[in-house]
């Protein structure tokens, strides 16, 4: 086993995509995040794993609170530029403040506001449980969620398509 052949069996393992944000001192701050899952309904809880060598976490995990994104088809250079670290992630973004002060990105299919629940080892991650203290959600979107498979984003409209071509025998 080694770390390539880990991502690339694990990109076989398509998701959605979320940005994670804060609101610091110096500004907004967010990163691109694969590994959000759900986790617990009552208490409301979800999770996700950031990289040891992650530079925004760090300056995320202090603050009160913070928002999950939870990205829409057509977000692929959102997804882009909050994964570059260095980069001001939010020259041009449009987004605006939820009731707790977290920067939530516009267009967005759900936001979730959250507090630091318990954060645990994972070997080069660590795996977050966070609880969650607001929901916004945009119940009449018609848009989809943008999917990362295979290193590669997607739409669910282009996977349903590819489903429904026959296969030859
Ligand atoms: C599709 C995609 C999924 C990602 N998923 C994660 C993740 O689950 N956890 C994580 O820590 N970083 C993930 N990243 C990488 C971070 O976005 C990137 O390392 C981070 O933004 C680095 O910037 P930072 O130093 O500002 O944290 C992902 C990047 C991409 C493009």
């Amino acid at each position: 086993m080694n770390p390539t052949s880990m991502r690339v069996a694990l990109s076989h393992f398509g998701s959605g995509l979320t940005v994670i944000t804060g609101m610091t001192e110096e500004g907004p701050v967010g990163f691109t995040c694969q590994s959000f899952s759900s986790l617990s309904l009552d208490p409301p809880l979800v999770t996700f794993s950031p990289s040891r060598s992650s530079t925004t976490w760090p300056r995320i995990r202090p603050l009160d609170t913070f928002a999950i994104n939870v990205l829409a088809d057509g977000q692929t250079a959102l997804s882009v530029s909050f994964s570059r670290s260095g980069s001001d992630k939010f020259s041009g973004v449009e987004w605006r403040p939820s009731q707790h002060g977290a920067p939530l990105i516009g267009g967005a299919l759900v936001t979730f506001d959250c507090r630091i629940w318990g954060e645990y080892d994972g070997g080069d991650h660590t795996i977050v449980a966070a609880e969650v203290v607001a929901i916004e959600l945009d119940a009449e979107t018609k848009r989809g969620p943008l999917l990362y498979y295979k290193s590669t984003y997607a739409s669910l409209n282009l996977i349903t398509e590819n489903a429904a071509v026959p296969v030859s025998p």
